[in-house]
């Protein structure tokens, strides 16, 4: 059996993650370091609570002793980190915790894995010989894109958020440990995910949640910002193939092709929610007597100031990905978010 510290694994693409790997890998066991954060919650991972190849750890990730602790007293022998603060719009309210938890914490991590693994530069211990770092990342250090480009592996950084700032800083940090002490490391790098158990505070959760609520939609400017969306589960297969196959020391991008502005995104949702729930339906539930004249949920659609410093467009170029691993995304957008909003109605009980 191999021991994994996978971290960070109460939130969106950990809880994910967790389920889809301990399936379809039965000689891992793995240890989940969570901070539980406002953004991790253990019902997210319920399903997995009686699985005695799954330890869950309740901790800080900047917290040297306790992961140097978890390394001895497992032998692990492989990281997967997915533990970050990940919202952009608290990141602009409140940087402090992102540069401490992306940058500090992911430093914490290496640090330890390469005392742990290696003797000295370039020299891991026979037992270790293989172990690998995989750091998860995001498009956003990449900073903004005009109408046509794509992010391939080679684009320079340029982020524009404190949490984009925060992502970038890490991922030079893990180049670090790759150059100068032979750490072996890979990097992906993901557009907009989308899909089951994301926190509430997301753009779809929050499309979702207010439409059945039947309260405003909020849209930042005009609308028009566009993301590359991703379903979660086709990132999960993507580490996968990288963590597994991935060729030391490099950047993948793992991104869905599927480019849709915001107002795009809530058209969508809302279309498919008037058929599969429509609001007629619904006035007694929501206690609307005074708006009966509203019929679809598109009404509730209101354009809000726009975010400070809204990077205009990503859009992934996966195609090293693709041809070198042969990485596919199972989903489109249109089949993902037909699932994402059938899991979000039984969540909501709707
Ligand atoms: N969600 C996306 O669309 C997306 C896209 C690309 C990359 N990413 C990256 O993927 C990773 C996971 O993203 P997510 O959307 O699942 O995030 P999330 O915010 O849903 O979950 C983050 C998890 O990390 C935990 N955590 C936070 N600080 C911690 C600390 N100091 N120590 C230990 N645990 C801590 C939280 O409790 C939470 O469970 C992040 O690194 C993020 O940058 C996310």
């Amino acid at each position: 059996m191999k021991n994994i510290l996978v971290t960070g694994c109460a939130g969106f693409i950990g809880s994910n993650f967790v389920p889809y790997f301990l399936d379809n890998y039965p000689e891992y066991n793995i240890i989940n370091l969570d901070l539980l954060t406002y953004a991790g919650d253990l019902e997210n991972l319920r399903e997995c609570e009686e699985n005695p190849r799954y330890k869950f750890i309740t901790g800080d990730i900047c917290n040297r002793e306790l992961v140097e602790f978890i390394f001895r007293e497992y032998d692990i022998s492989g990281v997967i980190h997915f533990a970050a603060e990940s919202h952009v719009d608290n990141s602009i309210k409140n940087p402090g915790v992102f540069i401490e938890t992306n940058v500090n914490g992911t430093f914490v991590l290496l640090d330890v894995a390469k005392e742990y693994w290696m003797y000295e530069p370039f020299s891991y211990k026979d037992r270790y010989k293989g172990a690998r770092f995989h750091h998860i990342s995001t498009d956003e250090v990449y900073g903004t894109l005009n109408e046509t480009d794509l992010f391939t592996e080679e684009t320079p950084y340029a982020p524009n958020s404190p949490y984009s700032a925060s992502k970038a800083s890490s991922d030079m940090i893990v180049r670090s440990y790759q150059e100068t002490y032979g750490l072996n490391t890979v990097i992906t790098n993901c557009s907009n995910n989308y899909g089951p158990k994301q926190h509430d505070e997301k753009l779809i959760p929050t499309i979702i949640r207010k439409a059945l609520a039947g309260e405003s939609i909020p849209i930042y400017g005009d609308g028009k910002n566009i993301r590359d969306w991703l379903y979660v589960l086709d990132h999960c297969k993507g580490i996968d193939l990288v963590y597994h196959t991935g060729k030391e020391g490099n950047v993948y991008n793992i991104g869905g092709r599927n480019e849709r502005t915001n107002l795009e995104i809530v058209d969508a949702i809302c279309t498919i929610l008037d058929k599969k729930v429509p609001l007629s339906a619904r006035y007694s539930q929501l206690d609307w007597e005074s708006n009966k004249n509203i019929n679809s949920y598109k009404d509730l659609i209101t354009f809000v100031k726009d975010r400070a410093g809204h990077d205009r467009r990503y859009a992934i170029d996966a195609t090293k990905l693709e041809s070198e691993l042969g990485w596919r995304a199972d989903e489109n957008f249109d089949s993902g978010i037909v699932k994402t909003i059938e899991w979000y109605l039984e969540k909501y009980q709707v």
